[in-house]
C-alpha cells in the first residue's frame, strides 16, 4: 500500500512535544517529508539543540509511523534546531540576539562566573550560536577563567563610529572590562562610568547572531544590574546559590529585585553550585558541607524550576584558574555531565517561556 506525505503528517500529529504540550505539526516542527517505497524521511526541527528531549521526541515519531502507517516502515530523521525567541524585530538594543540571560545572586563568591562561562561553553557544544557579557565590571573573571588575559578586542570604524568585536574563544564570543583596560591599573570608577561601559557592550558593540547571550553578573542588587536589566530586553535571569542559609537569604533578595514590578524580569530557574563534595576515590559518599538541598527547597518555595546543581570539584576550580572550563577539559564525567544537564535545563525553561510568551506593556517597555 502506498502512503503520502498526509498520511505522514497525520501520523506525526500523534506526537508532543511534553514541554511545550503541543503537537509537532502544530507547532510546525516537521519538514522535508520524502518518502520512498517503505522509508520515510523527515526533518524534526526543535526549539534549542540543546533539547534534552531530543532522543525522546526522536523514538515517539518512529512509534508514531511504525503505529499508525507500517511497523515495517524504515525511518530516517534529520534532527535540527532553531532557536526561539520573544525579544521582537522591534527592540533596537541587540535585535540580533534572540534570548539574554542573566546569571545572578545575592552573595559574592557562589560561583556565578563558573557557572556563566561553563553554560556558555556548554551550550556551544551543543551548536548554539552563545554570547558571554562579563558585566562584573568591578571584579571581572572571565578572561582568566577562558584562558584569554590580554587579549585585546579589535576595534573597527564603520562610518566614524567605532565599534568593539568580541573576542572568540572555545567557540563563544566573549566580552568583558578585563580586555579593555590594563591589568595593573585598579578599576576605580564612578557610577556613570561603570554605566556607560557598559551600554557600551551591548550598543557599539558587534554580537552578530546568536542564539544565547549569557551575562555575568557581579554580585548583589546594584547599579549594574540595574542597568543591564533596563538597557536591554531581558529573557529571564537564573539565580546561583549555594546551599547555606546565609547564601539563600541573598538569593531571595537578588530573586526579587527580578520580580519588581518596575523591573518584572521572569526568573527561570535556581541553580545549586557547591551542592556536595564527593572525594574522587569514593564517588559513593557524598557530603553536604554547605548544607542539604538549600536551592531545591527554594525553587520549590518560590514554585521555579530547579536547574540543577554542581558539586563541589578541585577540577572546577582549577579549571577556573587555568582558564580551561572543567566542562569541557576537567575530563571528569560527573562534573561534564552536571554542567550540561544545567545548560539543557536553561535551554529548556528558556524554549517554554517564549512558547508561553505574551506581550505585556511593561515587558516592551525598556526594549
Ligand atoms: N562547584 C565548584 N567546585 C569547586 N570550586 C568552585 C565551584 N564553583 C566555583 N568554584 C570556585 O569558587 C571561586 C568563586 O567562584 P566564582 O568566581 O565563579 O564566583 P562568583 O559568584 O562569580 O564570584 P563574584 O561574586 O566575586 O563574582 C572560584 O575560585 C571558582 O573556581
Ligand atoms: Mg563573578
Amino acid at each position: 500500500m502506498a502512503f503520502t506525505e498526509n498520511d505522514i503528517i497525520v501520523a506525526l500529529g500523534h506526537v508532543q512535544d511534553p514541554d511545550l504540550k503541543k503537537d509537532l505539526v502544530t507547532l510546525k516542527m516537521i519538514s522535508e517529508i520524502r518518502l520512498e517505497e517503505n522509508k520515510v524521511h523527515f526533518k524534526v526541527t526543535l526549539t534549542t539543540p540543546a533539547c534534552p528531549l531530543k532522543e525522546m521526541i526522536r523514538k515517539d515519531c518512529i512509534a508514531a509511523i511504525h503505529e499508525h502507517i507500517s511497523p515495517d516502515m524504515e525511518v530516517d530523521i534529520e534532527m535540527d534546531a532553531n532557536v526561539t525567541s520573544h525579544r521582537n524585530s522591534n527592540v533596537n538594543v541587540l535585535p540580533s540576539v534572540k534570548n539574554i540571560i542573566c546569571v545572578a545572586s545575592g552573595k559574592g563568591g557562589v560561583g556565578k562566573s563558573t557557572v556563566a562561562v561553563n553554560l556558555a561553553v556548554s551550550l556551544a557544544r551543543q551548536g548554539a550560536k552563545v554570547g558571554l557579557i562579563d558585566a562584573d565590571i568591578y571584579g571581572p573573571s572571565t578572561p582568566t577563567m577562558l584562558g584569554i588575559r590580554g587579549r585585546k578586542p579589535e576595534v573597527r570604524t564603520i562610518k566614524e563610529k567605532h565599534y568593539i568585536i568580541p573576542v572568540e574563544v572555545e567557540g563563544i564570543k566573549v566580552l568583558s572590562i578585563g580586555l579593555l583596560v590594563s591589568e595593573a591599573q585598579p578599576i576605580v570608577w564612578r557610577g556613570p562610568m561603570v554605566t556607560s561601559a557598559l551600554r557600551q557592550f551591548v550598543t557599539d558593540c558587534i554580537w552578530g547572531k546568536l542564539d544565547y547571550m549569557i551575562v555575568d553578573m557581579p554580585p548583589g542588587t546594584g547599579d549594574v544590574q540595574l542597568t543591564m536589566i533596563q538597557t536591554v530586553h531581558v529573557t529571564g535571569a537564573i539565580i546561583v546559590t549555594t546551599p547555606q542559609d546565609v547564601a539563600l537569604a541573598d538569593a531571595r533578595k537578588a530573586l526579587n529585585m527580578f520580580r519588581l514590578e518596575s523591573l518584572n524580569v521572569p526568573v527561570l530557574g535556581i541553580i545549586e553550585n557547591m551542592a556536595y563534595f564527593t572525594p574522587e576515590e569514593l564517588p559513593e559518599n557524598k557530603y553536604y558541607i554547605f548544607g542539604r538541598d538549600g536551592g531545591k527547597r527554594m525553587a520549590s518555595e518560590y514554585e521555579l524550576p530547579f536547574l540543577g546543581e554542581i558539586p563541589i570539584v578541585q577540577a572546577i576550580r582549577e579549571g577556573g584558574d587555568e582558564g580551561k572550563p572543567a566542562s569541557l577539559y576537567s575530563g571528569n564525567e560527573m562534573v561534564k555531565n552536571a554542567f550540561d544537564a544545567v545548560a539543557r535545563n536553561t535551554a529548556r525553561e528558556i524554549a517554554i517561556r517564549n512558547a508561553n510568551f505574551e506581550v505585556k506593556p511593561t515587558e516592551t517597555a525598556h526594549s
